[in-house]
């Protein structure tokens, strides 16, 4: 009814709407005063996870690309290697595990089978799982030996959008908690992070204000059959998600590239008007990677691209080459999807819309999959 949907036409718009709060009391209770992590519903003891020699996150989907952009963080905050694995490939490849391996099973729903499947495996190897979901009481939890639970609230829409921006911070959460129990020498860096992420909801809430534009572009690109999407280190994930969003609700033909891979085949789709959306690091930090995709940028648009570039608050490196340019607020590095994912999730939405698309309820698709 109108009243579930909070006056919005569709779920999916209330959900991508309720996601600074989303995010807000994915952190709630878990960020104790002193800046420091409390995560004490992870029953896996401190002990536990410092004799951890490997983590392997198995996920399905939208869940997946979260588990993609986790790598990046816990690898970096923790220095302990990190695999990512889809769920469904996971157990039929005999992965090596074992009681050192912490195994992080990450579901919207709870139930996907793919998924349950993975982490029973992964048990009966001996290592720890902890599910990160959104869910109570669902399987996955229960199976496991821990859970962190993102409560971004009940996701009705198929097309997941607040549930993979909480499974990011609990992502996040997970990395840092690791590094502080484990003490790596990001030690200040953790604080300050702590700090940027207990923010973050306001920047999520910014982006929304501004998504007017977007939404008119992509009524303009309803009559097209591709769009692909571009993006490096954790934006190459948000631009896998971008991409699957935009198959799942408009039906498009739509893939996501790891930026640098351009040259070694995909640069050969481009044609005149084809949309292209590049997910762009930021200038400060990591900046070899920042010029890298703006030269991109530029050797795409040379062979007729239209460029939808989404690009930090006073990036104007990209300006002379963006045929559209849509802006988020400046963030570290490894938090840029919680902001950047955003706009691809409206444009999507708003493809759909035009398109005559059921937003909800996208055709051949079920809002959690319990079979393998
Ligand atoms: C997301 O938009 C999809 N509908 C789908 O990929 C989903 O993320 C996947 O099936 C995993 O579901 P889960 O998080 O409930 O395990």
């Amino acid at each position: 009814s109108a009243a579930e949907k909070g006056g919005y036409d569709y779920f999916m718009l209330k959900e991508i709407a309720e996601q600074p709060k989303a995010v807000a009391d994915t952190l709630l209770g878990r960020i104790d005063p002193s800046g420091s992590l409390t995560l004490d519903e992870v029953r896996i003891s401190p002990q536990e996870l410092r004799e951890v020699d490997k983590v392997v996150i198995v996920a399905c989907g939208t869940a997946f690309h979260a588990g993609l952009i986790a790598k990046y963080a816990i690898e970096h905050w923790t220095r302990m290697p990190c695999e990512v694995e889809l769920a469904s490939e996971f157990r039929y490849r005999d992965p090596i595990l074992d009681g050192r391996s912490l195994v992080i099973a990450i579901s919207q729903s709870g139930e996907t089978m793919d998924t349950l499947m993975a982490l029973r495996h992964a048990r009966e190897q001996g290592s720890k799982v902890l599910a990160i979901c959104n869910t109570n009481g669902s399987t996955i939890p229960r199976e496991s030996d821990a859970v962190l639970y993102t409560h971004a609230g009940p996701e009705v829409a198929v097309a997941s959008t607040k549930a993979f921006l909480t499974q990011l911070v609990a992502c996040y959460l997970v990395a840092l908690y690791l590094g502080q129990v484990r003490g790596t020498k990001w030690g200040d860096e953790i604080q300050a992070v702590i700090r940027d992420l207990s923010r973050i909801s306001e920047e999520v809430d910014r982006v929304l204000e501004t998504m007017e534009p977007v939404r008119a572009l992509a009524r303009t690109l309803a009559a097209k059959d591709t769009v692909l999407f571009l993006g490096r280190h954790v934006g190459y994930p948000v631009a896998l998600e971008g991409a699957l969003k935009l198959k799942e609700l408009a039906y498009m033909h739509a893939e996501g590239f790891a930026a640098g891979e351009l040259k070694h085949g995909p640069i050969a789709l481009i044609e005149e008007d084809l949309p292209v959306v590049v997910v762009v690091p930021s200038p400060r930090g990591r900046s070899v990677l920042h010029d890298k995709i703006v030269s991109n940028i530029q050797e795409i648009r040379a062979r007729g691209a239209r460029t939808i570039v989404i690009a930090e608050e006073g990036d104007e490196a990209v300006v002379p080459y963006a045929d559209h340019l849509i802006r988020i607020p400046a963030t570290p590095t490894l938090l840029q999807p919680l902001v950047a994912t955003v706009p691809l999730q409206v444009f999507a939405c708003e493809l759909a819309t035009a398109r005559g698309n059921e937003v909800d309820q996208p055709r051949n698709l079920a809002k959690s999959v319990t079979v393998e």
